[in-house]
């Protein structure tokens, strides 16, 4: 994992996108939320504590495996 230098990019396309970290290892809790305003930029990394992204509200998110709305007009 240390070897993972990929950034992902989120946008928010409302007020109050929440990105939220989850943590890496034997239980998957939250363990940060970021509270994003309309244009607001996130970039971030998956870590040696943060394994999984879970994104709440509209926005525009783009990963080496692509680009994705978290939902539609
Ligand atoms: N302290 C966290 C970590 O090093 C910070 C972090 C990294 C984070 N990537 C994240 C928080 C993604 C929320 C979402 O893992």
């Amino acid at each position: 994992m240390s070897s993972n230098n990929d950034f992902f990019v989120v946008r928010a396309e409302e007020d109050g996108v929440n990105v939220i970290g989850l943590t890496r290892g034997n239980t998957t809790r939250f363990h940060h939320s970021e509270k994003l305003d309309k244009g607001e930029v996130m970039i971030g990394q998956f870590t040696e504590h943060t394994s999984a992204v879970k994104i709440r509200g509209k926005a525009l998110i783009q990963t080496s495996h692509g680009e994705m709305l978290t939902e539609r007009e």
